[in-house]
């Protein structure tokens, strides 16, 4: 439920024109405020305390309000009344919109034959989470793998596999690209092959489409085993710079047609600099002076084809920050060339680091595969249980990495760097995954225990607690944070939201027993029902995320 927006429009309808309502640090003297009479005052020729007064009254008959104050040059303080708390007329954690947007989501977009490594965590975690929220607003989103499977380095696999052979087995995938990219760097003849092999395999050539077409599938199940690892949504295409390669004679023809394509030395451009640019602005790299299709050209190939088919109202691109000024020449050239009719927008992350500051590397100095950092993050979960004597299965373990790893992820702002220390993301207390887990799990006792106990929940119970109404309040917000997070692309809301929500459910939990003895019949009931919402809410906030609860912790 969004408390804020029921309470603001039954105000705005009630005075008759939009005014400012905000949620007071403190909110020992009301649950919102306003500065409605200050704004109104001069055209009403009344003083803002006088006029303060009028709608002061007007706004203490409203149904949910309890009682309205003055403070200060005419401020509103708006209280609302407990059992409108505990029971408003209907309560939907969420209610999907019924005017949604076409969302179309580029995250993960692994490249072919390489393992996925620490580089692709916060694509993929960011890039899943938002998809959920979209959703979960009732927005119809589309979730591409935007796969790199067509430019030189498929060429350096294929050189390698027709002078070794195909890999025998799963775990040798991921070592052909390094090797022969290696081998690439010392070797000239060997670079020149593998680009002669790309243009080549880009134009047809039955021997090279063979190999890929035997390749590509043993590379996507490997990435698709650390993705079910994770615990992602599966994506809904897995359509990459192959599967858009037969857009590109389409993006080609308008291209020609606007006159934006410029000769340059052998390759072909797209100029995409403007007057007012103080910083360099490359051109688009149309068509590499080999001939061979490029990243960008695949990206604008995608765009037609999103645009054309999906007709979505935004495109958004989750990659790391270095992307940042491809994303730009891209987007201008798609603009040019009049293929706009979505909104474009590039969320550019920032690194996942070490202490020192650098990026984030394994004790032997190397870049972390996926898989290693779950397990690594595992293995502390295993030894902090095996400290406190908790006695737990190797799933729940998982789980709680899971989790761990995750949600320290999702809580920092995406744009900006993060340390990564897997001792400190692994704790139960504090702003971890595991706190969460752990909140969770104990909301999960007191229902069963409840039910066990035949308590039945409801909502009876006339005045709240302050612990109660604190939670209450902030359970009903969550669903303005999901809007504010889909509105701005900050996944980090929602877990600090979560986060804030857990403290409440834990205060709650601490100053108002519910199943002990000497609890009052209807007060019980009532605590009862606000675990039911608190924990309601904190479960989909749960799976928004991705993370899973387990059984025990
Ligand atoms: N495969 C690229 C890489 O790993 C990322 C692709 C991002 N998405 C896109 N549409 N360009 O660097």
């Amino acid at each position: 439920m969004n408390l804020y927006k029921y309470v603001s429009d039954a105000i705005n309808a009630t005075l008759g024109t939009p005014v400012n309502l905000e949620v007071p640090r403190n909110r020992d003297f009301g649950d919102f405020s306003t500065n409605a009479a200050m704004v109104m005052a001069k055209s009403a020729g009344k003083s803002p305390r006088e006029l303060a007064s009028e709608i002061a009254t007007k706004l203490a008959n409203l149904p949910f309000v309890a009682d309205t104050s003055i403070a200060g040059p005419g401020f509103i303080n708006i209280k609302l009344k407990d059992d409108f708390l505990i029971a408003p007329e209907k309560y939907n954690i969420v209610t999907p919109k019924s005017e949604s947007f076409v969302v179309d989501l580029d995250y993960g977009s692994y490249n072919i034959g390489k393992a996925l490594h620490i580089g692709h965590l916060r694509t993929t975690v960011v890039g899943d989470t938002f998809n959920r929220i979209a959703r979960a607003l009732g927005h119809k989103t589309k979730s591409y793998n935007h796969m790199g499977d067509w430019g030189r380095p498929m060429g350096l696999i294929i050189a390698w596999i027709l002078e070794y052979g195909m890999p025998k087995n799963a775990d040798d995938i991921n070592v052909i690209y390094p090797a022969s990219s290696a081998r690439a760097k010392e070797d000239k003849a060997w670079l020149e092959r593998a680009q002669k092999i790309t243009v080549d395999l880009q134009n047809g050539n039955p021997e090279y489409l063979k190999i890929y077409n035997e390749f590509a599938p043993m590379s996507l199940a490997q990435i698709s085993d650390i993705l079910v690892r994770l615990n992602i949504l599966p994506f809904d295409e897995n359509k990459g710079e192959r599967l858009v390669a037969e857009y590109v004679p389409a993006v080609q023809k308008i291209l020609e047609e606007k006159q934006l394509l410029v000769s340059d030395a052998g390759a072909v451009i797209i100029p995409v600099k403007q007057e007012t640019d103080t910083a360099p602005m490359p051109p688009v790299l149309w068509r590499s002076s080999t001939g061979a299709q490029t990243y960008a050209a695949a990206d604008l190939a995608a765009i037609y084809y999103r645009t054309t088919t999906d007709k979505p109202n935004d495109i958004i691109y989750f990659t790391d920050n270095r992307q940042n000024l491809h994303f730009t020449q891209v987007f201008r050239a798609a603009k040019m060339a009049g293929m706009d009719s979505a909104n474009l927008q590039h969320i550019g992350f920032g690194t996942i680091t070490g202490a020192d500051g650098k990026p984030f590397k394994t004790r032997d100095g190397d870049v972390p595969s996926l898989h290693q950092m779950v397990d690594m993050v595992a293995d502390s979960v295993r030894a902090r249980a095996t400290e406190s004597g908790k006695e737990l299965s190797d799933k729940t373990i998982e789980i709680i990495a899971l989790a761990a790893l995750k949600f320290n992820d999702l809580m920092h702002d995406v744009k900006s760097d993060y340390v990564f220390d897997v001792d400190s993301v692994t704790q139960f207390e504090g702003r971890t995954g595991p706190y969460i887990l752990y909140t969770a799990v104990r909301l999960n006792a007191v229902v069963k225990k409840a039910k066990d106990m035949h308590v039945l929940a409801n909502t009876d119970i006339k005045t709240l607690q302050s612990e109660e109404r604190n939670l209450l309040l902030r359970a009903m917000d969550f669903e303005r944070v999901l809007e504010n997070a889909f509105a701005q692309r900050a996944t980090d809301m929602i877990a600090n939201y979560t986060y804030d929500l857990c403290q409440l459910i834990n205060t709650f939990y601490h100053n108002c027993p519910i199943l002990r003895d000497d609890v009052p019949e209807n007060v019980r009931a009532g605590r009862l029902h606000i675990v039911q919402i608190a924990r309601a809410t904190l479960l989909m906030a749960i799976d928004l995320m991705g993370l899973i609860v387990p059984d025990e912790m």
